[in-house]
């Protein structure tokens, strides 16, 4: 693993705990109704196996199982941490968690009927290997579907930029316990792609349909995105 990875994995590790409480905070509780979107995309061609890569501590994983009661579901993740919270938590035992680098997926190919991830790529060091993962492991005609983070950019981009600057680490100080792991929320977000130059990220690693929905002022996105059947 990559330098870069494990200080990624180290700093989730490190959070785990009260990571639920923090997204809640920090997207003024909308994160699990953002999540149950992303798992009806998923589950909208009937599939009967899907993937939730960065499961964290499952909130994408649990929605998928309310819309596809019987379906096999992996979560998986590099942060044991964050897969020891999914794994203890109440209704969880149906889902199969499993410690997984998303740069190399112990999967074989065209298993998945969709892909799920919520708040991954902007922490990888390989987004293309990423992506190609992902396209490898689902079936044809499978679908992926994401919520990622993103840089502002409308007319209120500066505004809002301060105001993560400002909010993001100051909770990450009082409730997170641990202002760096927050500080580099705020970064890898305002770091991270623009949509358009992310669209052509997936189009590259051969995906088709490449769709995009802003959320929470262009702060987060729902992207989805399907194999050529
Ligand atoms: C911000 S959390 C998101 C958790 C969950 N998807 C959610 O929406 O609440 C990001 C997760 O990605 C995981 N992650 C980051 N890089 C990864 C990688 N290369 N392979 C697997 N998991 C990774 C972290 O361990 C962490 O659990």
């Amino acid at each position: 693993m990559r330098n870069e990875d494990s200080s990624v994995q180290a700093t989730f590790n490190g959070i785990a705990r009260r990571y639920d409480l923090m997204n809640r905070l920090m997207t003024l509780n909308s994160h699990a109704r953002w999540c149950k979107e992303v798992a009806t995309f998923a589950t909208s061609g009937h599939g009967a196996s899907y993937l939730d890569l960065a499961t964290g501590t499952g909130v994408i994983a649990r929605a998928i199982r309310e819309q596809s009661p019987e379906s096999t579901i992996i979560g998986a993740d590099f942060s044991e941490s964050m897969l020891e919270v999914a794994r203890t938590m109440e209704g969880n035992e149906s889902i199969d968690w499993q410690f997984a680098d998303a740069h190399e997926l112990p999967f074989e190919d065209n298993a998945f009927d969709g892909v799920t991830h919520g708040y991954l790529l902007r922490n990888v060091s390989d987004l293309d290997q990423v992506l190609n993962e992902q396209f490898r492991v689902l079936k044809p005609g499978g679908v992926v579907a994401a919520l990622e983070s993103s840089p502002p950019s409308d007319i209120l981009a500066p505004f809002i930029r301060l105001g993560m600057k400002v909010v993001i680490p100051t909770l990450g100080t009082l409730i997170g316990r641990d202002r760096p792991a927050y500080q580099y929320l705020v970064d890898s977000t305002l770091g991270f792609l623009a949509p358009k130059a992310l669209r052509l990220r997936f189009e590259q690693a051969g995906f088709r349909d490449v769709q995009v929905k802003p959320k929470f002022m262009g702060t987060n996105m729902i992207w989805t995105a399907r194999k050529p059947g």
